[in-house]
């Protein structure tokens, strides 16, 4: 962590000189794009200078005389602090990063990820709950926490009351539906409710029955259910995706009697027109508990998910990946928690990732369409076989590796696309940068992780560094990864694996960079050519296991 003990050098000298104490996280260290500059450089005492009463260059030139390190060299320039790494401490990092070792906490934490409905398709915005899930989940993992990942899958509500009205009103026979039969039926009830207001009861009314366990409900229902997780679960296996914990909102139906009651003792939930409410005061509006009609809600069910949560795990952090659509669900979900005592409203997070639209074409939101999942994955692996198809490198391969690898290769390529931006951030997927080999796409980053590794492939293994003797393309290949663990503290800190994204961006870069200019082949010397072998192991290693916490997978070959 070498910005850390950068970061600590300068706190302590501050207040050694000028009894000045600034906390770690207000001092930042930029890398600064200039060498000459040194590898990392602090503008700190430009911000000081009126509490010191003296020029950012005197305070820089007494705070460079003052800090003392074997790790770097500190040199003032114009009022800036500049550290070099020395080539020792270089050395160290690399092998201490390439340990990839975490401290195991003390610790749990409950992730609701991808969590999609029941009897309708496995939308673009659950793919995102997915795939952005599952690296948060990767990344917690890896920093040593203690891990349950569950899909909070829909299966429960009047919705599912419409859909068994309309099976046993059209008199259907659920075995023969498919899951859009099922969604259509759903979305038809609608259309034929506007007209028809009396259909609204009927929905209810087979929702109480399957509420109640009516034996024909609950079986209709039952295939529902097992039809739309076939479906989710080839989606999964596809993504290469496994929750530990599949517990549908049904799970909870028999638990709310007693959350409602909690809430009413303790005063948390009231009365208000015959519903049960809980009010937070002018801030926020109230959230429902019961309805007026003493239907339960999503709300309700949410909030003896988290009492499950609690009485079961006892988690320290609870996440949930789910769309900024329902910022407003999630803010009074949290603040009830925390009115009932059970944890405090700072335990949980809201990762509320933003919306998703395709650039153009076929499948382009601006004509109105919905996207389906499946498309976009079989266009991902059409396209991906066409690169595998204008590769030099694959050599000979069967039609059924070639899927293999497209499979690989699309979905990395949707899958990247979608973590290098922050979460908070629009996703506008635009078919030709997710693909690109030439800029940051996971086409991009598979392609150089593969190409390091087919080199290591073909020597021997044997790992050694002078770093006194390397080049500046081979020390920056270095000079990148030490930030490893510094990237993985930022991920699991801010719930971004844009960040391990971009960093394996700028890995693949530097690395790219280093094998074109000092080609393995072309080594002067044995010792020159362990070096450089030395580089693509500790480059490959590092991206190996970046891409691995992000869920994209390496193919055998590309
Ligand atoms: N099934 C919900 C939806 O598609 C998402 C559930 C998210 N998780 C939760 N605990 N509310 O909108």
């Amino acid at each position: 962590m070498i910005k850390r003990e950068i970061k600590e050098k300068i706190k302590d000298s501050l207040e050694r000189i000028y009894d000045i104490s600034v906390s770690l996280e207000d001092l930042d260290l930029e890398i600064p794009a200039d060498k000459s500059h040194g590898d990392y450089s602090a503008n700190i005492c430009f911000r000081l200078a009126g509490e010191v009463g003296k020029s950012p260059k005197e305070i820089a030139s007494e705070v460079a005389k003052d800090i003392k390190n074997d790790l770097f060299i500190c040199e003032s320039k114009n009022g800036f602090l500049n550290f070099r790494l020395t080539d020792s401490a270089l050395e160290k990092m690399v092998k201490k990063v390439l340990k990839f070792e975490t401290e195991k906490r003390e610790k749990t934490m409950v992730l609701d990820y991808s969590s999609p409905n029941i009897a309708k398709s496995f939308g673009i915005g659950h793919l995102r709950s997915t795939i952005v899930g599952q690296a948060i989940y990767n990344i917690y993992e890896y920093s040593g926490w203690n891990c349950v990942g569950i899909n909070h899958l829909g299966d429960w509500g009047t919705q599912y009351g419409k859909l068994l009205y309309q099976i046993k009103e059209k008199d259907l026979n659920p075995k023969e539906l498919s899951v859009k039969d099922l969604e259509k039926l759903y979305v038809d009830f609608h259309k034929r409710a506007e007209k028809n207001p009396e259909m609204e009861e009927e929905g209810k009314r087979w929702f109480k029955k399957l509420e109640d366990g009516d034996p024909e409900a609950t079986q209709i229902w039952e295939i529902c259910v097992e039809k739309s997780m076939r479906e989710f679960e080839k989606i999964y296996d596809l993504l290469n995706v496994e929750i530990d914990h599949h517990i549908g909102e049904s799970f909870y139906q028999d638990k709310m009697e007693a959350v409602i009651e909690e809430a009413k003792e303790k005063g948390v939930a009231k009365e208000s027109k015959g519903a049960l409410i809980v009010d937070f005061g002018d801030e926020i509006p109230p959230a429902m508990l019961l309805k007026s009609d003493g239907g339960t809600t999503y709300f309700t069910r949410d909030l003896a998910t988290v009492k499950y949560r609690v009485d079961r795990w006892d988690p320290e952090l609870f996440i949930y990946e789910i769309g900024a659509d329902q910022k407003l669900h999630m803010r009074q979900l949290f603040k009830t928690v925390e009115m009932l005592g059970w944890k405090s409203e700072s335990d949980f997070m809201h990762v509320a990732h933003g919306m998703y639209r395709l650039k153009d074409g076929a499948m382009s939101t601006r004509k109105g369409k919905t996207i389906h999942l499946e498309d976009v994955l079989n266009e991902a692996m059409k396209r991906a076989e066409k690169i595998i198809d204008e590769s030099e490198t694959t050599g000979e391969i069967t039609e059924k590796e070639k899927k293999k690898i497209a499979e690989k290769v699309g979905v990395g390529a949707v899958k990247y696309a979608d973590l290098k931006k922050h979460y908070k951030k629009d996703i506008v997927f635009d078919w030709e940068k997710a693909f690109s080999l030439k800029g940051n796409s996971g086409p991009y980053l598979q392609y150089t992780a593969l190409r390091a590794k087919s080199v290591l492939d073909k020597h021997d293994e044997k790992f050694k560094l002078e770093i006194n003797k390397l080049s500046d393309p081979e020390k920056a290949v270095l000079k990148e990864i030490i930030l490893f663990d510094e990237v993985m503290e930022t991920a699991e800190k801010n719930f971004t694996p844009s960040s391990i994204a971009n960093f394996s961006y700028r890995v693949a870069k530097k690395f790219n960079a280093f094998y074109a200019e000092k080609p393995i082949l072309e080594a002067g010397t044995e010792e020159e050519k362990i070096q450089r072998l030395s580089i693509t192991k500790a480059g490959f290693e590092v991206l190996k296991k970046s891409l691995s916490i992000l869920g994209i997978d390496l193919p055998e070959r590309m």
